[in-house]
């Protein structure tokens, strides 16, 4: 089989994954209704179970920087981590029309919210002077849909996570500002200059790792798809070097825009404002 087959092949794989759960857990765009309720503490979602860390505080998911931990629906195993979502809330008295934009960085540990926001956030669906009176509420009805992740002066980006220190040749990383609306379903790496690319196993989240990576300075590649669609992304350049260092940030040079292709019916097109 030549590369460019074998490729096709794992793309066909993971698009009939993908396919198989986006059946199950219906459309990605289309509004949807739940409870939301808040943390009181940001700590607890900056240290959230997607293992973003100290990173998550430097997201700027359209540009208001909101964090959330996601329901077992929306969180779907970790491969909902970085995903953003714009919810409001239904009081028409206390909420605006355009509520929070939020990035899912946690999993919610109840099924009794299928969000519970950071406070800033839950503030932020307040209309002006009732964000008081909103917080008041424990938990609020809320619709949301996802919306593209908006990282307006970030490129995707890899930071390299401590591994076991015996083994040299082992690789983990952890994607943030994954920007668009679309999930990463495979990530390969090859030696810059090379063609022979190895695939990463996703350990959690947006955290991807492999034994036995290839040696020197490294390019990487990613399937990403939404809906029925699935496509590679090229990072075809030194993203890490040959001396990388855990707990570093590396440019991937490249960032996602795309969005999700559905054909799902009815769905609310019209911008929250
Ligand atoms: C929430 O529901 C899911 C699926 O039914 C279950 O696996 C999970 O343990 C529940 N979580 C809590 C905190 O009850
Ligand atoms: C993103 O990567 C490109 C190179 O592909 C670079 O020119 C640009 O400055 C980067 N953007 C940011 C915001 O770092």
């Amino acid at each position: 089989m030549s590369m460019a087959s074998l490729s096709h092949a794992r793309l066909l794989l993971v698009t009939v994954a993908l396919l198989a759960a986006r059946f199950a857990s219906g459309c990605d765009r289309c509004v949807r209704r739940s409870r939301a309720s808040y943390y009181t503490s940001s700590l607890t979602l900056t240290a959230g179970s997607c293992g973003y860390g100290t990173s998550a505080a430097s997201f700027n998911a359209g540009g208001e920087g909101f964090l959330a931990a996601a329901g077992h629906g929306l969180y779907r195993g970790g491969v909902g981590c970085g995903a953003c979502y714009q919810v409001r809330c239904k009081d028409k008295n206390l909420c605006n029309t355009a509520g929070a934009r939020v990035v899912v960085t946690d999993r919610a540990r109840t099924n009794r919210t299928g969000l519970v926001l950071s406070s800033p956030a839950f503030a932020a669906m307040a209309r002006p002077g009732m964000a008081a009176s909103l917080a008041k509420l424990a938990a609020v009805d809320v619709e949301y849909k996802r919306v593209p992740c908006e990282y307006r002066h970030k490129n995707l980006s890899v930071r390299v996570d401590e591994r076991r220190s015996n083994s040299h040749n082992e690789l983990a990383i952890t994607f943030l500002y994954q920007g668009g609306q679309t999930d990463i379903v495979a990530v390969d790496v090859a030696q810059v200059g090379s063609s022979s690319w190895k695939f990463m196993t996703r350990e959690h989240g947006p955290s991807w790792s492999m034994a036995n990576a290839p040696p020197g300075p490294l390019q990487l590649r990613m399937v990403i798809t939404g809906g029925y669609d699935g496509k590679w992304v090229w990072a075809n350049r030194e993203v890490l070097p040959a001396r990388r260092r855990s707990g570093e940030v590396y440019d991937t040079g490249v960032q996602i825009t795309d969005i999700a292709q559905e054909g799902c019916f009815p769905c609310d097109t019209h911008e929250w404002k």
